[in-house]
């Protein structure tokens, strides 16, 4: 059975969470391959809401298996805060929840000087440690969770790691030290916990595909945060397109067939960095109030604007993406007169093309032909100009306000 992968084609929050939980039902398994808790991932059932920020979106769903891939950078003080609540209200793990052993850690002299460092740089970071972390990671140096159990020679690394993080703390941003002794005695006091979820993902995922499981790759971020191909450095560190599924899981490419990238029906940005459609009159207000547009993560406002097909041109060639599905289209109900990003000027300005809006209530619609028509033709231009069919449309936060095209 080939794999499918979920991917935010914008700057995040494009709804991947809901569309990873809707899927689900029908997946075996669920696989985060990168981000941190930088993430945050909102699933909306039965009126009920959660923010996912490391477990992968399909937890929900008793029997669908959620794998954390080596890729990712882990906080393991986050990931079982996150367990606990889940826990809380019924949700088992055992048997269906894996970690890979060689996720790197996100220790708090990361998240220390993730803070002080951003205060200098203002890329508007979420303040979690991320940046360093895979930084510590290529560096090879990173503690991994493979390490905690190696209780012999963990203490001599964490010392190492930390004092190095508290020279940088001090003599760079002159701020506090951690003790590395305490982060040490946490980490074993976490890893007792965890013990019983680690594993090796990557022969885990190999066999799974032999065995015919149907197997989600649920990406984090979105892909003009890329390392590489995001708008750089107002990025976040990692590969959030679709390469970095095999450098952050160990599947093959080859054995991925399906890719949806997932679009919000016009364009949010959380943090710093250019957005040339960003709006800042009564439209980007209507967005931003209807779309309720605040990070999961962090609440920050979300910055608004139209969508930038052309942007996206380019980015749906990168993860080879072979379906859309247009997330929020509710949001733009209202409003007059709709803008799209076609093209840039000389002077790098957007050219628009504009599009009838609609004024109906479409959140109980179940199929295209029970959109109005300009939203079926807002759609269409999408479908056209990026040659990639539109197979799945979100007119609501619920769990059942999707419809396949
Ligand atoms: P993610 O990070 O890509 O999973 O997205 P977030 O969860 O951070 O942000 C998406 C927000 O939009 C969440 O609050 C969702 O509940 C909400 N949402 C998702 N799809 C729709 C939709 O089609 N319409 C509306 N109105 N809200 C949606
Ligand atoms: P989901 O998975 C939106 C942004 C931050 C900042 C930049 C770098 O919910 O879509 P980092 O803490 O990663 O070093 O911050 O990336 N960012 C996100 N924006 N959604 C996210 O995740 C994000 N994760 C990071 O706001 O601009
Ligand atoms: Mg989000």
């Amino acid at each position: 059975m080939s794999a499918t992968l979920i991917l935010g084609l914008q700057w995040g929050d494009e709804g991947k969470g809901k569309i990873v939980d809707a899927l689900s039902k029908d997946a075996d398994i669920v696989c985060r391959f990168q981000g941190g808790h930088n993430a945050g991932h909102t699933l909306k059932v039965n009126n009920e809401k959660r923010v996912l920020h490391l477990i992968p979106s399909g937890i929900l769903h008793p029997k669908t298996v959620c794998i954390i891939g080596n890729g990712v950078v882990l906080s393991l003080s986050s990931l079982l805060k996150e367990i606990a609540n889940l826990q809380e209200s019924g949700i088992e793990f055992a048997d269906r929840f894996f970690i890979s052993k060689n996720c790197s850690l996100i220790l708090d002299s990361h998240v220390a000087i993730d803070l002080a460092r951003d205060k200098q740089e203002g890329i508007g970071t979420t303040g979690r440690g991320i940046g360093p972390a895979y930084e510590d990671k290529v560096a090879r140096r990173s503690i991994r969770l493979g390490d905690l159990f190696e209780p012999s020679t963990l203490p001599l690394k964490v010392d190492k790691l930390v004092n190095y993080h508290n020279t940088v703390l001090q003599e760079v941003y002159k701020v506090n030290q951690l003790n590395p002794e305490s982060i040490t005695k946490e980490l074993l006091q976490q890893k007792d916990l965890l013990e019983p979820f680690v594993t090796d993902v990557t022969e885990l995922l190999k066999e799974s595909h032999i065995q015919g499981k149907r197997i989600i790759f649920e990406g984090a971020q979105g892909s003009m945060l890329d390392i590489d191909h995001g708008s750089y450095p107002y990025v976040t560190s990692s590969s959030t397109t679709a390469g970095g599924v095999v450098a952050g899981s160990g599947f093959g490419a080859q054995h991925i067939s399906r890719t949806i990238g997932i679009i919000k029906a016009y364009c949010t940005r959380v943090g710093s960095g250019p957005f040339p459609t960003e709006l800042f009159d009564a439209a980007g207000d209507h967005l931003a109030k209807v779309g309720n547009e605040f990070g999961s993560t962090t609440g920050r406002k979300r910055r608004c604007g139209w969508l930038d097909l052309k942007a996206l041109e380019q980015i749906v060639f990168t993860n080879s993406v072979t379906e859309l599905c247009i997330t929020k289209l509710d949001v733009l109900t209202g409003l007059e007169t709709l803008e799209v990003c076609v093209g840039y000027s000389n002077d790098n300005q957007p050219i628009y093309k504009s599009f009838a809006g609609w004024q109906e209530n479409i959140e109980s619609c179940k199929a295209f032909s029970d959109l109005p028509k300009t939203a079926q033709e807002y759609l269409s231009f999408i479908e056209e100009f990026l040659g990639i069919p539109i197979k799945m449309i979100s007119v609501g936060p619920e769990r059942e306000s999707t419809f396949s095209d």
